[in-house]
């Protein structure tokens, strides 16, 4: 058992645009965070991952970065981070940043210098190639929807951006650019941070020759993915960041690596590796997604059966091995109560069933700013109130392929990643307290049935549960290290699982629906003397988990002695 610090951690995730104004302009800014510091260490919360907060115009909020050594100016200043950073230390919580390391802003120095001429010392800094009869380089689709190459008419030549035109890629090739990135790293370190989650990171080398995707159906653009995902090289400049830099520090790091399984990940993660010390993988968030690569607007129901294979694989294949980062959302993803609970009839109940599976996993848990109080997704009526770049390309691409905009509203109520950044519910008084201004995108209107304040008054809240989920971990190391097996792995309502740690076992039962299954446990794995750590719902004396009607959402973890392993494992 490799003991690290960053293993028995549980991590916040910030978006600060839409965490807490303080000076009234609608937008989210450091002086917000700061003033929240006492709410996160009151939570339990360890390690703060703040998104992208260096200068930026802002065009996917923050993930196009200007300046890596400086502050937007919406978010306040360096003397306002120096201070957080002093601030979050004196109370023991560590600040990890967000870093893009893939591409820039198109208003970066550098890119303004590169796209000044062909000859410009920062040309070679980004991908610069010749169109073909008057055509894009290759055929390779945008994450944003469209080409990934943009035409210069200064220059005449393309340039590539994976993300939006606004985000130009890094060329990664040139060992400028990888001094530069070491240097700007350093910096921060030198600066007292803890840790970085780094953007994008499977995606900083291309496939050699940019060739063209797969595309018998003549598309004009193709999702060529594993053209530009996790390919050999992006290990050879880890490896070679860690040794240079990271090395020196003791920090924590997670790579954010879409298209890629546990076997792959290991690559990343294992522990020999030296590279990073987790990823987060995206084969859960792609469940309800259309199949094979047709993408996440296409949405298909998830199924219980199929988040049980993905997630044991990832348990399984790591354990021991490497280190799994799990989480249920981010900025990028739809609320988790919405989308794998249920935010009508049983919000909290779900709420809480989904934070039991989040921190009884092995893995470090990750919860993303509004969870802890169950906020759900948002569906605006009308386009004009949504503010994300992804969603916003995505509904002009439907609209003039001729899809009906009620078809296109649809999808995006569902994945739009705006459900994620509509500003924290913190009272139930206007604006949910989150400004004193015009909030920069709509709160949602659940406000005053879903909100902090509320919630820290009520000792069933959602809020509590986590809290204690996170005192839980503290408490019981086998929380953090113990080892996953799956029971009643075809049982398409309960998602059953032990965690074991030499004689400590841990049992975790959780109703993934709204039904009430019967529970039917071997009686050597459930002992009489066995300790219920938590369940979302009060549990009157002893109850035979050999026959047990378990209630809509109903989650329990037992802590009893570990059963005959030869068992545990018969039933795997
Ligand atoms: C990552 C970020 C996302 C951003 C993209 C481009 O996926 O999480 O928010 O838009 O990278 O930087
Ligand atoms: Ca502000």
């Amino acid at each position: 058992m490799n003991k690290k610090w960053w293993k028995e951690a549980v991590v916040y995730q910030i978006y600060p645009i839409s965490f807490l104004d303080t000076n009234g302009d609608g937008k989210g800014d450091l002086l917000g965070i700061i003033s929240r510091l006492d709410y996160l260490k009151d939570l339990g919360v360890d390690v703060i991952w703040i998104c992208p907060i260096y200068k930026s115009p802002n065009h996917d909020n923050g993930y196009d970065i200007s300046d890596y050594c400086d502050i937007m100016d919406e978010f306040g200043t360096m003397e306002e981070f120096d201070r957080l950073l002093r601030e979050a230390h004196a109370r023991g919580l560590k600040i990890m940043m967000d870093l893009v390391l893939n591409h820039t802003s198109d208003e970066h120095p550098w890119f303004i210098e590169s796209r000044s001429s062909r000859d410009n010392p920062k040309r070679d800094f980004y991908i610069w190639r010749k169109g073909k009869d008057g055509h894009p380089p290759n055929n390779w689709e945008s994450y944003f929807s469209g080409s990934v190459w943009e035409y210069d008419e200064k220059t005449g030549e393309y340039y590539l951006h994976l993300y939006s035109k606004h985000q130009p890629d890094l060329n990664w090739e040139n060992q400028k650019v990888i001094d530069s990135m070491h240097e700007m790293v350093e910096w921060w370190l030198k600066k007292g941070v803890d840790g970085f989650r780094f953007d994008a990171i499977a995606h900083i080398v291309k496939a050699v020759g940019l060739p063209d995707g797969d595309n018998p159906d003549q598309l004009p653009t193709v999702r060529a993915y594993e053209l530009f995902s996790n390919l050999e090289n992006v290990h050879t400049l880890l490896s070679n960041l860690y040794e240079r830099v990271l090395f020196h520090y003791d920090i924590m790091t997670v790579g954010e690596t879409s298209g890629l399984g546990p076997e792959q990940a290991l690559s990343y993660v294992g522990d020999t590796r030296n590279e990073l010390n987790m990823v987060f993988q995206f084969e859960h968030m792609q469940l309800d997604a259309g199949s094979s690569g047709s993408g996440k607007w296409d949405i298909r129901p998830w199924n219980l059966l199929e988040l049980k294979k993905v997630i044991s694989g990832w348990q399984t294949v790591l354990h021991d091995k490497g280190w799994n980062a799990n989480y249920w959302c981010n900025h990028d993803q739809p609320r988790s109560v919405s989308r794998f609970g249920d935010d009508q009839k049983y919000r909290v109940e779900s709420a809480k069933m989904l934070a039991t599976f989040l921190h009884t996993l092995e893995g470090t848990p990750y919860i993303y700013q509004g969870e802890e109080i169950g906020m759900t997704n948002i569906a605006f009526a009308s386009i004009d109130d949504y503010r994300d770049v992804e969603t916003l390309n995505y509904y002009e691409e439907q609209l003039d392929q001729g899809v009906p905009e009620e078809q296109v509203m649809q999808a995006i109520w569902k994945k739009s990643r705006d459900n994620a950044r509509t500003p924290m519910q913190w009272t139930n008084g206007e604006h949910a307290g989150f400004t004193r201004g015009t909030p920069w995108i709509e709160v949602n209107s659940n406000y005053p049935l879903i909100n902090v304040e509320d919630a820290i008054k009520d000792p069933n809240s959602i809020y509590h549960y986590y809290k204690k989920l996170i005192a839980l971990r503290k408490q019981h190391e086998v929380i953090v290290y113990g080892e996953y097996k799956l029971l009643l792995p075809l049982d398409k309502e309960l998602y059953v699982y032990t965690r074991t740690l030499e004689d400590q076992c841990l049992l975790v039962i959780l109703n993934f629906f709204g039904g009430e299954p019967v529970l039917k446990l071997p009686a050597e794995l459930v002992p009489e003397a066995k300790q219920l750590l938590i369940s979302n719902y009060p549990i009157k004396g002893e109850e035979d988990l050999g026959n047990l009607k378990l209630r809509p959402y109903e989650a329990r973890v037992y802590l009893m002695k570990t059963p005959p392993l030869d068992f545990v494992a018969q039933t795997w």
